[in-house]
């Protein structure tokens, strides 16, 4: 049976000087217990555990890409949009998850399998256009890619 959060987070909040520093991991934690997501009650624990008041542990998440306030699919698929991704087509392999997966970016298809994201840099510049598949980066993605990418997804 895994610790209570709570407890987990205190135990991190230990390695730092002040409890404040450990808002980060500490919302991931809370983000993976919760399913992907943080839920109002997320803030709440986290706050807690932490000392801090559940707005502030809110507004931090509210900044970073990785942290989401709504509930997102089974599969996560992150396309870069950012300059070097955008100037080597990143519009297209967009338009193709979209076409593939019948969804906007920012929604789940309704089988709730696949949330599509379109996104700021996430760290691979070098290898345009970079879609970060869950937690894994799959570099030099074209939209020709895109239909076989989403068929291996569907079958993993
Ligand atoms: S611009 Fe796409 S990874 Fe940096």
């Amino acid at each position: 049976m895994p610790r209570p959060l709570a407890d987990q987070v205190r135990a991190i909040a230990a390695q730092y000087p002040e409890s404040r520093s450990a808002v980060m991991p500490a919302l991931r934690i809370a983000q993976e217990r919760h399913g992907g997501w943080l839920p109002p009650e997320a803030f709440e624990e986290v706050g807690e555990a932490l000392e801090l008041t559940p707005a502030y542990c809110k507004g931090v998440a509210t900044f970073y890409d990785m942290f989401h306030l709504a509930p997102v699919g089974r599969r996560l698929v992150e396309v870069c949009t950012n300059i070097c991704c955008g100037l080597r087509g990143a519009q297209e392999v967009l338009s193709a998850f979209e076409r593939a997966l019948g969804v906007q970016p920012g929604e789940t298809t309704p089988d709730g399998e696949f949330t599509l994201r379109a996104v700021e840099c996430i760290g691979g510049c070098g290898w345009p256009t970079v879609v970060a598949i869950d937690d894994r980066h799959r570099l030099n993605v074209t939209a020709g890619d895109v239909p076989q990418i989403v068929q291996e997804l569907r079958h993993e």
